[in-house]
Parts: structure tokens; sequence; C-alpha cells
């Protein structure tokens, strides 16, 4: 039997590295029924919208999707594609591991870090208002339900990948409210897992700490815009974007995406770096129970880059996206 997913190729550099970690899965033997998908702004001339009902559906009934970049139209009154998928689909939980490969430049070796980040509330609320001319207030929604799953999300993947500490990121002494019932959750939460290690931390001090040292953590759980601060940082700390990947999931579904947007500036040219989104593809697998297969792309992307000799710009090379990929399929067939 044949296994549904979804496959959003987006836009920008998204049909492009999105074919690229296609090829990839379809060459761990997996047998895959890819059901295609349409967003983006190149879709809304079409659907009026630049994320069609059709495609929520066929997210539905997969139950799981791959998804590359959307551009944000800026201006054009449609609120982020990328928001709206984790509201409407009550994608809860953004998981996004940083992890050092070999032979890509970066500040320390041996990086291997976990940010889950709050996906659906937070100041990505969406609730902006006009006080009276001249000031503006955006609301930083924290509720009790979400931070419990969240903080619970958290602790059940550090079991899961075998990891020793759990840190609560939060600006608690200033937001004394709002992070100060985000804490006091997940101090109830961590209260159930005696076999984890529960911190917490302050966000702008975590900044420097995991600049200053990335191994005093392990897996960190924060709110929404702090998750994505603090992520990108960490996707700093292993070579850049190029190589973050990341799961956006829900109790009934989940979408796997790079942490990168669409990349307008090398669009079209074939030169994208599909290392993130192949990794994404990696957590899919592992998410579909299928862990050996996630290991042996894994394996082969280590391979590849460990060589050196077939990278992306990006990375110093001068492969292409599509020699690049040809070099992991290679990789693959030998594992
Ligand atoms: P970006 O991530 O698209 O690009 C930032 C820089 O990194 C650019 O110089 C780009 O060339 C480079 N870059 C990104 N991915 C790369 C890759 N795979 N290989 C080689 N180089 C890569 O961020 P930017 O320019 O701020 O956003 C562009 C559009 O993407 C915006 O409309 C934004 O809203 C959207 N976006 C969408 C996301 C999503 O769909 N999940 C996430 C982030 C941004
Ligand atoms: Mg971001």
């Amino acid at each position: 039997m044949s296994t549904s997913i979804a496959l959003i190729p987006g836009d920008g550099i998204g049909p492009e590295v999105s074919e690229a970690a296609r090829r990839v899965i379809d060459a761990t033997g997996l047998s895959v029924d890819w059901h295609m998908a349409d967003a983006g702004g190149d879709v809304i001339h079409r659907y009026g919208t630049p994320l069609p009902e059709e495609t929520l559906e066929t997210i539905v009934r997969c139950g799981v999707a791959l998804k590359g970049p959307i551009t944000t139209p800026i201006g054009s009154g449609f609120r982020s594609v990328n928001v709206n998928f984790r509201k409407r689909l009550d994608l809860y939980a953004n998981f996004r591991p940083a992890r050092s490969y070999p032979g890509v430049p970066s500040r320390y070796a041996d990086v291997d870090l976990i940010v889950v980040r709050e996906n659906t509330e937070g100041l990505y609320s969406g609730l902006e208002h006009v006080v009276v001319p001249g000031v503006v207030e955006s609301l930083r929604v924290i509720t009790e339900r979400s931070s419990e799953r969240i903080v619970r999300y958290a602790f059940e993947i550090a079991r899961q990948h075998g990891r020793k500490k759990v840190t609560s990121v939060h600006k608690a002494n200033i937001l004394k409210l709002s992070d100060g019932l985000f804490l006091e959750v997940a101090r109830r939460v961590a209260r159930g897992y005696d076999d984890i290690v529960y911190e917490e931390a302050i966000v702008d001090a975590t900044a420097m700490r995991l600049v200053l040292d990335p191994s005093q953590f392990d897996v960190l759980v924060m709110e929404n815009l702090f998750g994505d601060i603090v992520s990108d940082l960490t996707s700093g700390l292993v070579g850049g974007l190029g190589m973050a990947p990341s799961g956006n999931i829900g109790e009934k579904f989940a979408v796997f995406e790079a942490v990168h947007g669409s990349a307008p500036d090398i669009a079209g040219k074939g030169v994208a770096n599909p290392t993130a989104l192949i990794l994404s593809g990696a957590l899919m697998l592992r998410h579909l129970d299928e862990g050996a297969r996630a290991d042996r792309v894994e394996a082969a992307v280590r391979e590849v880059l460990g060589k050196g000799a077939c990278v992306t710009r990006d990375l110093g090379g001068t492969a292409s996206t599509k020699e690049y990929t040809d070099a992991v399929i290679e990789a693959l067939g030998r594992s």
C-alpha cells in the first residue's frame, strides 16, 4: 500500500527544492502517492486566495504534507499563508532541530539542539488595532491551554529523542502576567517528567548563551515570536537557513517545511540549496514511522556534505540544486 502525502511546491525556489526533496524521498524506496496542491502568491489569480480550500482539503485527506516556502504578499490584504496554515490546521507545535553537519562552515562542530516553538498564538494572533492615530497596539495572547500543550509536546519530544533537559525560554521578568502564566504551566507539566531536567532562561540571555556555548542547551521551548527568532539563531549556528528543517505538528495533521523563505533573489536559477527541505522530508519520514528510511536520508546528506565536492553556492560550492540532489540520491543508493 502506498503512503499519501500532499506536496505543495510553493513560490520562488519552492518548486526547485520541493522537487529535490520529492526525488530523495522516492529514492528511499517508500511507495508514495503524491497529491499536488497549490498555495502561494502565484495562485491568487486562479483561486482568488493564496490558500485555496482545495489545498487544505488535500492536507486533511492525506494527514501529512511537504511544503515549499510561500511568499507573503505584502500589503495585499491577505494574511500570511504560513500563519493561516498553522491556524486552520491547528498545527500548534513547530519542531525545529539544529544539528551540525560535517563540511558545512559554521562556528561550532557539534551542535545538536531542538527548538520547540508555539505556533498558534503570541504576537502572531494577528490582533492589532489603532488606538488613536499614532498609537498602535498588537496583542500578545498567551493561554493556559496552548502553553500546556506546547510544553507537554517539548517533554514528549525530549523523551522520544533521548534528551536530558528541557529549558523554558521566557521574559517573565517584564511580561509578568503572560510569561508568568507560561512558566506556571510549564513548571506544572515538568513535574510529570522526573526523568528530564527542567530549567528556565530569560530570552535575551539565552540568545547570548547560545552564541557563546550552545552545548549548555538541549531542548528549548517558547512562545511564538521568541521561537521564530531563537530558531533562526540556532540555524545560524549550524550553517544557515539552507540547513534548517522543521515540522508543524498538530493532533491530526503535520506539515513539514524548511525554515527559510522563497528566496526570490535566486529563484529559477537552479542554485538553491535543497538540504533544509530534504531534511524536513526526513523528519516527515520519522513522523510516518519510517525511521530507518529517515536515517538513510540523513546519512546520505551527511556523506555528500562531508565530502564537500558537490555542494551548492551558499555552502561555498558550485553544484546546482539538481547536481547536489543527484549526489544525495546516489549516496542513498549505496546505503
Ligand atoms: P529567505 O529565507 O527567502 O531568504 C533569505 C536569504 O537566504 C536570501 O539571500 C536567500 O537567497 C537565502 N536562502 C534562503 N533559502 C536558501 C536556500 N535554500 N538555498 C540558498 N540560499 C537560500 O527570506 P526572505 O528573503 O526574508 O523572504 C522571502 C519570502 O519568503 C518572503 O515573502 C517571506 O514572507 C517568505 N517566507 C516564507 C516562509 C515559509 O513559507 N515558511 C518562511 C520565511 C519567509
Ligand atoms: Mg522566521
